[in-house]
């Protein structure tokens, strides 16, 4: 892992869960940790980058050295990314956005009377599809955490969502992703693939900088 590997080159990392707000005290949101994006950010930065992290709500503490910019929403966070196509190369997206939120949220309290109650849900941005569709494009990775068929799933993803690169894991195996303190991954892009075994989320983040960086330097070559 060489400390310049990644010097003069403006890195942004989406990370953590969002938030979509049912009304001022509830929302909808998922259990990621956030940690495999802080991870990245980490490594990124002791590359040599300068690293902007756009991060959802998450409890573990921002890297030192990175700058940390915190959203709820799947809306804020692509506002968030878009603001900062101007100056960035890399675009890592390790970010579990909600998929859908709740077409309104309501003003004041929901008050509980009926027996049941319907939410209708519309379908978020897709923050890395957006990213990577813009004319600012930068070389763009994705995440995508499967249960069945990782290899098939994570290159539709890759080829849908016009990414250069995505790091694949199988969330079926409950001691390696969400939450977790380990992962293993496989590493799709163009006509090609990688895998690494579980290793510590540090580990695997100065592995995936190293590889990304790798990629990215061939595609500045062309
Ligand atoms: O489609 P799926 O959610 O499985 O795709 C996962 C990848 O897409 C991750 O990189 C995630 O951060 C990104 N994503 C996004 N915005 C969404 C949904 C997913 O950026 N609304």
């Amino acid at each position: 892992f060489e400390t310049g590997l990644l010097a003069g080159l403006n890195v942004v990392i989406t990370a953590g869960p969002t938030r979509e707000a049912i009304d001022p005290v509830r929302y909808i949101s998922n259990h990621s940790s956030g940690k495999m994006g802080y991870a990245i950010a980490a490594a990124a930065r002791d590359a040599g980058a300068r690293v902007t992290l756009i991060s959802g709500p998450v409890v573990i503490p921002a890297p030192e050295r990175v700058h940390c910019l915190r959203v709820e929403s799947a809306r804020d966070m692509l506002d968030s990314a878009l603001a900062q196509l101007g100056q960035c190369d890399i675009f890592i997206a390790a970010a579990a956005v909600a998929d859908y939120r709740p077409m309104t949220a309501a003003n004041q309290k929901i008050k509980k009377s009926a027996d049941s109650m319907e939410l209708t849900l519309v379908k978020n941005p897709d923050v890395v599809a957006t990213v990577a569709a813009h004319e600012q494009r930068p070389f763009t990775v994705g995440f995508a955490a499967e249960t069945q068929d990782v290899d098939i799933y994570a290159r539709d993803k890759l080829v849908r969502k016009n990414l250069d690169m995505i790091v694949a894991n199988d969330v079926s195996m409950s001691d390696i992703g969400f939450n977790s303190d380990q992962n293993a991954v496989t590493v799709f892009w163009a006509e090609n693939q990688q895998s690494f075994a579980q290793m510590s989320k540090q580990a695997l983040a100065r592995e995936l900088v190293e590889l990304i960086a790798h990629q990215y330097q061939q595609t500045q070559e062309q």
